[in-house]
């Protein structure tokens, strides 16, 4: 496995292209299932989730054509198995999505649980509701999720909590179902909006995605569609708090600024200025920043996958914040590595106290999860001295190019070999 080596104190300055987003790619292709004829995916990020979903696709018997680095062409019409391979589902998370989109497609369905992150708690109890209100009988069994259904016919579905992956899971097996499905409570990530759009391209019948009210009238096929994927918010957050935490200035490019609204506003209140201009943002930051609390929020609210990175620019601010982590019991597992690089911050279980120190120094960490691992990259930049972060393989689940983006921003960052 490779490391990361940062020598850090070097302020990002240039431009960065952002790529397609990671959890809408992660979504649309388990879609192009439920497709009749032929799908073009377009802007998709070059990362291992993305491989992965490509992986479990051929298994399922699909042709996947890949174009150029950020183009695919799926046919599903050669699929030959409702069941998914073990070892390839527990690669990641969003495995998940091939339940409802063969449900959706062949009535039937066989998904080990997904893996992903370890970041607390992630049941799929509302995933499940859903699928067996719209008819299914779902069992799980060896760790295998069987879904089956005669028929799937609309319901009305409030789900418990806000789900990305139940809103999008349930909207692909209603699609084809018998009547109207509507989704109360509804997760409005961009993601969502994303997905309907495509399944709308192939001849949905979805109103009110990105609104916590979605209506699915059942349709009896779907055909082909060519689809771009929207730009990553996560990525391009990351950037903008990498930003500020190397006191640079950039211009992150090919963006769609109001999916980061609640980030911009943050950065602003902790003294960072940023200016948009149509699909691109500029971050100056040459001043230490302010403190200021956060608590994570579903979309709009300030999201849980950069609770991480903003931890990092917390850590070297003026004052005393509160970060809150409403979504996920467990995602301060960065804090220790923080820790080793002098960030003085106290965990008591959803709440983290982090008291700004001047400076963060080098030091070998590791990357626990995928934000996580970002996160260590952004202290890296910031830090004195040089950091070396293992298990590097996290954040290559998620970014496209990480090291070499960075590169053109300025910063130094080396990729070795473990052994090395
Ligand atoms: N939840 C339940 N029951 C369910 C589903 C969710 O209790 O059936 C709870 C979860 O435990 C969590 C909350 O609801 O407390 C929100 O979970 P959600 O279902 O929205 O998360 P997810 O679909 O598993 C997606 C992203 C995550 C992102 C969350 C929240 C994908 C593949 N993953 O996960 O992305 O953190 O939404 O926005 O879309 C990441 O990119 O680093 C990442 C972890």
């Amino acid at each position: 496995m490779d490391k990361l080596i940062i020598e850090g104190g070097h302020p990002l300055r240039g431009e960065v292209n952002i790529s397609g987003a990671k959890n809408s790619a992660v979504a649309i292709l388990p879609a192009a299932l439920l497709a009749g004829a032929p799908c073009t995916i377009k802007n998709l990020p070059d990362i291992k989730d993305v491989a992965n979903i490509i992986d479990i696709l051929k298994q399922l018997g699909a042709e996947v054509n890949k174009e150029s680095h950020d183009k695919v062409i799926i046919n599903s019409n050669t699929i030959n198995t409702y069941k998914v391979d073990f070892e390839l589902s527990k690669k990641l998370r969003a495995s998940y999505y091939f339940i409802g989109a063969l449900l959706g497609r062949f009535k039937k369905a066989e998904v080990p649980f997904p893996g992903g992150c370890d970041i607390g708690v992630r049941p799929i109890d509302q995933h499940i509701k859903g699928f067996e209100a719209l008819g299914a009988k779902v069992i799980i069994e060896h760790g295998i999720i069987r879904a089956e259904a005669d028929e799937l016919v609309g319901a009305p579905i409030f789900l418990d909590v806000v789900s990305v992956g139940a809103t999008i899971n349930i909207m692909l097996a209603a699609c084809m179902a018998k009547g109207t499905t509507i989704i109360e409570n509804a997760a409005k990530e961009p993601y969502i909006v994303d997905t309907a759009n495509f399944l709308n391209a192939l001849g949905a019948n979805i109103k009110g995605a990105g609104t916590d009210e979605i209506k699915i009238k059942g349709v009896d096929t779907l055909g082909g569609c060519e689809h771009t994927i929207i730009p990553d918010q996560m990525e391009a957050g990351t950037y903008m708090i990498a930003a500020a935490a190397s006191k640079g200035d950039i211009i992150v490019k090919n963006i769609i600024p109001t999916h980061l609204d609640s980030i911009s506003a943050k950065m602003r209140e902790m003294g960072v200025n940023i200016i948009e201009n149509g699909d691109s943002l500029r971050v100056i930051a040459n001043t230490r920043p302010k403190a200021v609390n956060i608590k994570t929020l579903p979309y709009p609210g300030f999201p849980t996958d950069l609770q991480q990175p903003m931890s990092v620019l917390l850590s070297i601010s003026d004052g005393t914040a509160i970060i809150n982590e409403s979504i996920y019991d467990g995602r301060f597992k960065h804090v220790d590595e923080l820790k080793k690089m002098g960030a003085k911050i106290s965990v008591e279980g959803r709440i983290a106290i982090v008291e700004g120190v001047p400076k963060l120094l080098g030091a070998p960490v590791c990357a626990t999860d995928l934000r996580a691992g970002a996160a260590m990259v952004v202290a890296g930049l910031s830090a004195e001295g040089e950091t070396v972060i293992s298990n590097i393989t996290h954040i290559e689940r998620g970014y496209e190019n990480f090291e070499n983006k960075l590169i053109k921003l300025g910063a130094k960052v080396k990729r070795i070999n473990e052994e090395d």
